[in-house]
């Protein structure tokens, strides 16, 4: 439908996972593939939009007529996505799996096994999410929220915490979905109303996602 389109909107959406370097050699990261992210990337290019990515590493193929901005480290995607939302962005995505503490110094040299146990030291990262939807200039701001229990109570929270317009509710215990997998089951949530979409493929998903964001935005901000 044409309210479902993003034609002239800038989009800037997170994906992937971030690292958090211990030593030259190690560090700390999670399961996420970015195959949700992308996914969304290219549902919005889709639908008209201009689409930066502002990626973890992963191994997915960049969608088609999506820009890609590769990044390691928590702070390296703050300071990222700040840069896309300041050259002009509508609706920022955040599909990110974060790493929410970093480990306090960086070793220069390899750590040396030594005692029978040792012991890291973290401090917690920046938030993406949170920084960009408390700016005064914030874009329509999607957030998800990965959870093994209590869903919707943990949705509904971040949505009213970290100031969203949209949250979208991953349970990812489920097994066969969420991180890393090529399927999905969300429940999206936003003031005036919830859908819970799939579980189906991450690519079918995030169509529908698109199309409920594009509704949303719309009736905001809409021309
Ligand atoms: O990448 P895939 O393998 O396809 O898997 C997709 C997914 C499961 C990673 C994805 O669907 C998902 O749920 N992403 C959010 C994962 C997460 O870490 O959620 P969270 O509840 O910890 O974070 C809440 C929100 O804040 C997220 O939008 C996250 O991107 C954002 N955040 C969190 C911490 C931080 N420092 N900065 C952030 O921007």
């Amino acid at each position: 439908t044409a309210s479902a389109s993003l034609a002239g909107r800038r989009v800037v959406i997170t994906a992937g996972p971030t690292r958090e370097p211990i030593d030259p050699v190690r560090y700390i990261s999670n399961h996420s593939s970015g195959k949700m992210g992308y996914a969304l990337a290219a549902a919005a290019r889709a639908a008209g939009a201009e689409v930066v990515l502002v990626s973890g590493p992963v191994a997915v193929a960049a969608p088609a007529g999506v820009e890609v901005r590769g990044i390691m480290t928590a702070q390296d995607m703050l300071e990222e996505a700040g840069r896309a939302v300041d050259e002009g962005c509508d609706l920022f995505i955040a599909t990110a799996a974060v790493a929410d503490y970093r480990p306090d110094t960086f070793a220069g040299d390899k750590i040396k096994k030594s005692n029978e146990s040792m012991n890291l030291s973290l401090v917690r990262n920046p938030d993406t999410l949170a920084t960009i939807a408390g700016r005064s200039d914030a874009p329509f701001t999607v957030g998800f929220a990965a959870e093994t229990r209590d869903v919707e109570h943990y949705a509904l929270d971040k949505l009213a915490r970290k100031k969203l317009n949209m949250i979208v509710a991953n349970d990812v215990s489920a097994p066969g979905l969420g991180f890393n997998s090529d399927n999905n089951a969300v429940t999206v949530f936003w003031p005036q109303g919830r859908e819970a979409i799939g579980p189906g493929p991450k690519a079918v998903l995030a169509q529908r996602l698109i199309a409920l964001i594009a509704d949303q935005l719309t009736d905001k901000a809409g021309p």
